[in-house]
C-alpha cells in the first residue's frame, strides 16, 4: 500500500492525490484522503477502485479544503478492495482517521476486546481495529502522540500508520515498523511518504526513521521517538531522483519509457565504479572481509529480482569462485538453512521494501550471516538492515512489471562478482574484457532497442490470441527463459513458462504441439560450442514436433537460421552480458501484446509493486 501524509501552508487535498498518483504502483485496489478543513471538520471520502475513481467522485463532490491531510493506496490484504474497506477508517465519532499499510497479526484479539466494550465495526480490515484503538486511547488522554503511542505498543506485525484528529489540525503522527516511512522536510510543511516518490516534487530533503519509532510533524516541527517516546535522531538524507525522472513524459505508457531507459539505468549503475580495467564499488571500500573468508554466498529475492539473482549465481562464481545458492526470501527462512558469519547473503530488491525479502536478510542477520543489499532505492529498509550496500541507479520505477530495474540489477551482480573476484584474487586474465564487455553494454542494449523493437512489437500483434508460450534458455539464459514468462505472465495474463533448455526432454517436451510459440534464447557458439550446440538440438526437437520456434541469437549465429521461425539478433558480448541484452525483446514482446488486447501495461490486475506483506 502507498501512504502519504501532509501538514502545511497549502491546500493539502492536490498534494496527497499526486502524491498517492507517484505511490499508486504499490497498490491500486482503492483509495482514499481525509483532510482537516478550515473549520476544523475531518472529511474523508474513499473508493474502490483506481486512484481515478477517487478523483472523479472528488471533483464530483468535492470534500471542504484544508491542509492537513492523509491519503492511502491500497493492495487489499484483510477485506476485499470494497469502498467500506478502503483507507482511511474513521473512530471517535468519526472525528479520528487512520490509514495502515502492512498486517497487524493480533487484530482478532483486539477486535474482540473493542467489540465487549460496545465498539461497533463497519470494514473487515485489522485497520479499522487499530482506528478503534486509537480513539479510545484518545478520549483517555486527550493527546494524539501519547494515544498513538499507546496503540502502537500494543500492535502486533507489520504496519505503517498514520493519524490525525480534528481537535489536533496541523497535526500528523505516524509510526512504522516493518513497514517503510520516510519523512519530507519542507519550508513550513512537512511530509509523510510509504517513500520519497510521494513527495519529491515538493523537497528533495529527507530523513529516513527506523524500525520501531514513531514521528509527530506540523508545519514547523518534525518530532521522532521510539515507542517508549524518548527522542531519537532520525537520519537526514539527500533525495537524488527528481520529481521528472518519474513522469511518463511522451511515452505511452511507463513500461514503454523504463525499458527504452536501460541504456541509462545500466550506463547509470556501472558509472564510478570502474578504474582502468578494475572493477572497484566504492560503497565497498574497506569492506574486503565481506567478501574473504567467506565459504558460501546466498542471493536471495522475490520475483523478477530474484531472476537477476540467478544471473548473478554463475558470475559470481565464475568470477569469485565461492559456491552460489539462491533462494526465494519467502523460502529461505521458514527452514534451518545452514548459514553463519562465513556466509555471505545479498538481498535483490528494487524497492528495498518487499516484506519476505526483508525478513530473509533480518534473519540472516539474526543467524550470522554478512548481509549485502542490492536495492534500487535511497532510504529503503533492507539496505538499512544490512551491513553493506550496491546501489543499482535506475532512476525512479513505475511501471508494476520490472525492467530497467532487472537490468540493472543483473549490471550490479556482474559489478559485485568483478570486485568480489578482485578482492578475493580469483579473477583470470580475461577479467579485463569482461570488464571492456560490461562498459559497451549500454549502447548494445540501445542497439537492441533501436534494431528489433518494431520486429518485436509486430510479431506481438500477430500473437494476441496466444493462449500459452513457452520460454526456453541455457545457462545464463535460462533466468532470462524464466523473466520472459514472468513478464507475460504479469501484463499479458497469458500462461508462459520457462525452462531450462535441457530439461525439456524430461518433461515439458510434452506440451509441445503445433502451432505452440517456443522462444528460445540461443547462447553464443563463441563462447561455448558445445552449449551452442546443445541448444540448437533442443530447438530441433521442439520444431519437429510442430513449435512455431522464435529465436533470440547473436548476429551472424546461422547454425538456428534453419529452424527458426523468427530471429531476433543480439550484439555479440560476453556470455556473461548477454542476459541483460536478450530480455530486452521478451520485455517488449510482453509490453505490446499486453497492448494489443488493449490491457493497462503499468497496472495488472492483482498486483502491487512493492509487497509490503508476507
Ligand atoms: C513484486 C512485484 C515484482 C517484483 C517483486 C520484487 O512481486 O510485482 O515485479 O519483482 O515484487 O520486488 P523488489 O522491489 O523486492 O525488487
Amino acid at each position: 500500500c502507498g501512504i502519504v501524509g501532509y501538514v502545511g501552508p497549502r491546500p493539502s487535498q492536490d498534494i496527497l492525490l499526486a502524491g498517492l498518483a507517484r505511490l499508486e504502483y504499490r497498490g491500486y485496489d482503492s483509495a482514499g484522503i481525509a483532510v482537516i478543513d478550515e473549520q476544523g471538520d475531518l472529511g474523508m471520502r474513499k473508493k474502490a477502485g483506481k486512484l481515478a475513481m477517487l478523483r472523479d467522485s472528488l471533483a464530483e463532490h468535492p470534500l471542504a479544503a484544508g491542509t492537513t491531510g492523509i491519503g492511502h493506496t491500497r493492495w487489499a490484504t484483510h477485506g476485499g478492495p470494497t469502498d467500506v474497506n478502503a483507507h482511511p477508517h474513521l473512530a471517535d465519532d468519526d472525528k479520528l482517521a487512520v490509514i495502515h499499510n502492512g498486517i497487524i497479526e493480533n487484530f482478532n484479539v483486539l477486535r474482540d476486546e473493542l467489540i465487549s466494550e460496545g465498539v461497533t465495526f463497519r470494514s473487515e480490515t485489522d485497520t479499522e481495529v487499530a482506528a478503534a484503538l486509537l480513539g479510545r486511547e484518545y478520549r483517555a488522554s486527550g493527546d494524539l502522540a501519547s494515544a498513538f503511542r499507546a496503540v502502537v505498543n500494543r500492535l502486533e506485525g507489520a504496519f505503517t500508520l498514520l493519524a490525525m484528529h480534528e481537535d489536533q489540525p496541523g497535526v500528523v503522527v505516524g509510526a512504522r515498523r516493518n513497514s517503510p516511512l520516510v519523512i519530507g522536510l519542507g519550508e513550513g510543511e512537512n511530509f509523510l511518504g510509504s517513500d520519497v516518490a510521494a513527495f519529491v516534487e515538493h523537497t528533495r530533503k529527507a530523513l529516513a526513521i527506523g524500525q520501531d519509532q514513531m514521528v509527530t510533524i506540523t508545519p514547523s516541527s518534525v518530532e521522532v521517538t521510539d515507542f517508549d517516546g524518548n527522542p531519537v535522531e532520525a537520519q537526514p538524507f539527500d533525495v537524488s531522483w527528481d520529481a521528472a525522472a518519474a513522469e511518463k513524459g511522451g511515452w505511452p505508457s511507463f513500461m514503454a519509457k523504463e525499458v527504452a531507459e536501460q541504456p541509462d539505468a545500466v550506463a547509470n549503475t556501472i558509472r564510478g565504479r570502474v578504474q582502468g580495467d578494475q572493477v572497484v564499488i566504492p560503497e565497498l571500500d574497506g569492506l574486503d572481509e565481506l567478501f574473504i573468508g567467506i565459504d558460501r554466498v546466498i542471493i536471495t529475492a522475490c520475483g523478477t529480482a530474484s531472476y537477476a539473482a540467478l544471473v548473478g549465481k554463475y558470475a559470481i562464481e565464475q568470477w569469485a569462485r565461492v559456491p552460489v545458492d539462491v533462494e526465494l526470501a519467502h523460502e529461505f527462512r521458514y527452514r534451518d538453512p545452514v548459514i553463519g558469519d562465513k556466509t555471505l547473503v545479498i538481498s535483490i530488491s528494487q524497492s528495498g521494501e518487499t516484506m519476505d525479502t526483508l525478513m530473509a536478510v533480518k534473519y540472516a542477520r539474526e543467524r550470522g550471516a554478512r548481509t549485502l543489499s542490492v536495492c534500487n532505492t535511497q532510504g529503503a529498509t533492507i539496505p538499512r538492515e544490512s551491513d553493506a550496500v550496491v546501489y543499482t541507479h535506475a532512476g525512479p520505477e513505475v511501471a508494476v512489471a520490472s525492467t530497467k530495474a532487472f537490468s540493472a540489477q543483473i549490471t550490479a551482480l556482474l559489478l559485485l562478482g568483478l570486485h568480489m573476484g578482485r578482492v578475493r584474487g580469483s579473477l583470470s586474465d580475461s577479467a579485463a574484457s569482461d570488464v571492456a564487455e560490461l562498459q559497451a553494454l549500454p549502447e548494445k542494449i540501445a542497439q537492441v532497442l533501436a534494431e528489433e523493437q518494431e520486429h518485436v512489437a509486430q510479431l506481438a500483434g500477430w500473437m494476441a490470441d496466444t493462449r500459452s508460450v513457452l520460454f526456453l534458455g541455457r545457462h545464463v539464459g535460462y533466468p532470462i527463459a524464466l523473466e520472459g514468462a514472468l513478464k507475460l505472465k504479469e501484463i499479458s495474463y497469458i500462461h508462459a513458462e520457462g525452462f531450462a533448455a535441457g530439461e525439456l526432454k524430461h518433461g515439458p517436451i510434452a506440451l509441445i504441439e503445433p502451432g505452440q510459440p517456443v522462444f528460445v534464447i540461443v547462447p553464443s557458439p563463441r563462447h561455448s560450442a558445445l552449449v551452442h550446440s546443445k541448444v540448437v538440438s533442443n530447438i530441433q526437437e521442439i520444431r519437429a514436433r510442430g513449435a512455431r520456434v522464435i529465436v533470440i541469437a547473436e548476429e551472424g549465429d546461422a547454425a538456428v537460421l534453419p529452424f527458426a521461425d523468427e530471429v531476433i539478433r543480439i550484439p555479440l558480448t560476453g556470455a556473461m552480458f548477454e542476459p541483460v541484452l536478450a530480455v530486452v525483446p521478451l520485455q517488449i514482446f510482453a509490453m505490446a501484446l499486453a497492448t494489443a488486447k488493449g490491457l493497462d501495461v503499468d497496472q495488472p490486475r492483482n498486483l502491487a509493486k512493492s509487497v509490503t506483506v508476507e
